[in-house]
């Protein structure tokens, strides 16, 4: 209704201050039917409420329901979000760093953040992901990575507060690296005129894997169930291991920087079974379980003897599962 009356308004001022003989009605009706459109179609991506809305019950579905064998990084996970998320106005960047062996969903819960933040998922425009090896690959060209780096934070923070920043394998980030994003992090209120409040960062690195799956195999041969491996009988190791002898080398990183250090434990053959079963609904298979356990017996268990964790948690069973198809 607002841009009807608009128009009229426009028609009416136009036909009465134009000379005749400049103004082209047609033309003018034409640019004003394009103007509105494009203000309620525009599907071109903004930073606002129309792109970015959070999704908390979406997100706790999604951590219910497709992230296996994972209760306490999906605990701790919703928790850290959905407070950070509902918060219009947060101390701090929200800094999530998650930890465990390769294979257990830690770049997948990200994608998981990122689908019930953005409307746009992965694919949005404020979703950065960065993997120290590809986007760092030469070890001489530090310093032109440094301010390059430090430029695509402060220009894409700019252009809207609520970006999402990923960064994978982060032990294999050169340490110089690692030391120029640790400003961001902290409670300030600008950085150069800029404020880093509302913006996710999350690390992901395989730093303390072993750790982690010692630990879940400690409690396995007690006998205990795995559930009941609570988060602090794996917290302080992580960060002690991240921050000290990790990929934060420097002492000058604050505990206080990080919101959270998150496990990931290692994966049992039923959690296998699930991905498989989940892969295989996502192709628009008929989700066959005979198929699922035999693509998880075929996968290599640690320790040796004992078989109880796969060795790439769900890493591989996609190319897996096309094998078995093969096969069959
Ligand atoms: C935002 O980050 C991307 C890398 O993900 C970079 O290519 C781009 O130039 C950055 N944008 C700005 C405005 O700095």
């Amino acid at each position: 209704m607002k841009a009807v009356r608009m128009y009229l308004l426009l028609h009416i001022v136009l036909t009465v201050f134009v000379p005749v003989n400049t103004f082209d009605p047609l033309k003018a009706t034409v640019g004003i039917f394009k103007n509105v459109w494009q203000r309620v179609f525009d599907s071109k991506e903004s930073c606002d409420s129309k792109w970015i809305s959070f999704n908390a019950t979406g997100l706790q579905a999604d951590l219910e329901t497709k992230l296996f064998g994972q209760h306490i990084a999906s605990r701790v996970i919703l928790k850290a979000v959905t407070g950070f998320m509902s918060n219009d106005y947060p101390q701090k960047p929200l800094v999530l760093s998650l930890h465990g062996p390769c294979g257990t969903g830690k770049n997948f819960v990200s994608q998981l953040i990122a689908e019930n933040i953005y409307k746009e998922g992965m694919d949005s425009d404020f979703v950065h992901v960065f993997n120290s090896l590809f986007h760092f690959p030469h070890k001489g060209q530090i310093e032109t990575y440094k301010s390059q780096f430090q430029q695509w934070i402060k220009g894409n923070v700019s252009n809207c507060a609520r970006s999402m920043f990923i960064f994978d394998q982060m032990e294999k980030m050169p340490p110089d690296l690692t030391d120029s994003i640790k400003p961001y992090l902290d409670y300030h209120n600008k950085l150069g005129g800029v404020s880093y409040r509302k913006t996710l960062f999350i690390f992901i690195s395989n730093n303390g894997g072993d750790f982690i799956t010692q630990k879940a195999l400690d409690f396995w041969k007690e006998g205990r169930g795995r559930e009941e491996i609570k988060l602090r009988d794996l917290e302080p190791s992580l960060s002690d291991s991240a921050l000290n002898n990790g990929f934060w080398h420097s002492t000058l990183i604050d505990r206080n920087m990080i919101d959270a250090f998150i496990p990931f434990l290692p994966l049992e053959k039923e959690h296998v079974v699930h991905c498989v079963m989940a892969e295989m609904k996502a192709r628009g298979m008929w989700p066959d379980q005979k198929v699922a356990d035999k693509v998880a017996e075929d996968l290599i268990y640690i320790p040796k003897s004992e078989r109880v964790f796969s060795k790439m948690g769900c890493m591989t069973v996609g190319g897996k599962l096309y094998f078995q198809k093969e096969e069959l």
